[in-house]
């Protein structure tokens, strides 16, 4: 195992760092779980980890501001770019020279966002900004002050969204309650999220790294975390669980479209969804096999909720195949995500399943 090269003075300052992660609303996010998983995680031995599906990157930095050695992944490409700015990314911060850069308006930039999302999701001069800047975004030094940028961006283009979600097009009026963040544009947005994201970097001494692949295209042979945390979508009882329905501007937008193809015929001119097996009740269970088998040598947590297929007993019996304790911590939780949600839905039991040798 890796050693630790800090102090603990500088141990439990970087641990405090956890409470200013900037709240994304992403489906799924466990940022209101965060004390309850590091309590969780805290009493298990492990110096280096892997969180296979980061999402809004909350997890990987809880459990870097516990001073460990970090694998963020997610195969989407606008998450593993939030990883790479705040997880992966130790030192670089944009400075008053970057922002002269990203905020010159003047550039010859693409159209590609004016012209494909005219009254979609954004004004006008959004529009024209979200342009320019993601062309000024790539003449910055490093990749990890692109992501960085490409970060705060994403944030202020959520922010804007009533939301929270980019499912919904054209006349937002009927959903504008006045609130600051949708009176704001997106360069306002930006400016604050700069800052915001400038104090989320931090160094803990260790080389942390980002992955953009599916899950299944790991194996134990790549590297070999101590504890591997899984947090896969989870296969509801109605309604989907598709990321790209609801961020796909953010997935476009982190490489400009290149690669993506729009699909014309919808509204809010989405891409198309990746396949996972965790979404679907006919591939799930094979997959929660795999995924434990792939990662066997390590420590494995899974994040799981009362509401979502299969159920407590076979995930664990699944894991029980893989491992020779299998612990399960449960706590009562409500969650907020704005839409479709119902009542039933709304009230779960999270799971923490731990399985050790
Ligand atoms: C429940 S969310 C993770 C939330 C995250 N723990 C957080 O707190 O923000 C599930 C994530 O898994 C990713 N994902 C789904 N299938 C995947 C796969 N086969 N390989 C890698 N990532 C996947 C999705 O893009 C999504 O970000």
């Amino acid at each position: 195992m890796e050693q630790l090269a800090i102090s603990s003075a500088e141990e439990s300052s970087n641990l405090n760092r956890i409470h200013s992660y900037p709240l994304l609303r992403y489906m799924g996010s466990k940022y209101k779980l965060i004390p309850w998983i590091h309590e969780t995680l805290d009493v298990l031995d492990f110096n280096s980890a892997f969180d296979a599906f980061s999402g809004s990157g909350v997890v990987s930095y809880l459990l870097k501001s516990m001073n460990k050695k970090v694998y963020s992944n997610d195969f989407l490409n606008f998450s593993s770019v939030i990883s790479k700015a705040v997880i992966e990314n130790q030192s670089d911060r944009l400075d008053q020279g970057d922002m002269l850069k990203l905020l010159d308006l003047t550039v010859d930039s693409d159209d590609f966002i004016q012209k494909t999302f005219d009254k979609v999701f954004f004004t006008k001069s959004d529009l024209i900004f979200l342009d320019k800047v993601s062309h000024n975004i790539l003449s910055l030094s490093s990749k990890n002050k692109q992501a960085l940028a490409y970060t705060a961006l994403f944030r202020s283009c959520l922010k804007k969204q009533p939301r929270g979600v980019f499912t919904i097009s054209g006349n937002l009026d009927k959903y504008n309650d006045g609130r600051r963040d949708l009176r704001l544009s997106v360069r306002e947005h930006f400016l604050e999220q700069i800052k915001i994201y400038n104090d989320v970097v931090f160094d803990n001494h260790h080389e942390n790294i980002t992955f953009n692949l599916d899950v299944f295209d790991f194996s134990q042979k790549m590297f070999k975390p101590d504890l591997v945390y899984m947090d896969p979508p989870y296969v509801p009882p109605s309604d989907d669980n598709c990321y790209i329905k609801r961020y796909h501007f953010l997935e476009g937008l982190s490489k400009y479209w290149n690669g993506e193809e729009i699909m014309e015929n919808t509204k809010v001119k989405k891409i198309k969804k990746k396949f996972t097996p965790f979404s679907y009740r006919r591939t799930a269970i094979n997959a929660f096999d795999q995924m434990f088998d792939k990662f066997c040598e390590s420590t494995l947590v899974l994040s799981y909720s009362s509401n979502a297929y299969p159920d407590l007993e076979t995930l664990v019996s699944i894991m029980k195949n893989h491992k020779e304790n299998v612990e399960v911590k449960t706590k009562p939780h409500k969650y907020h995500f704005g839409n479709h949600s119902t009542v039933s839905r709304s009230k779960v039991d999270e799971y923490l399943i731990i399985g050790q040798d």
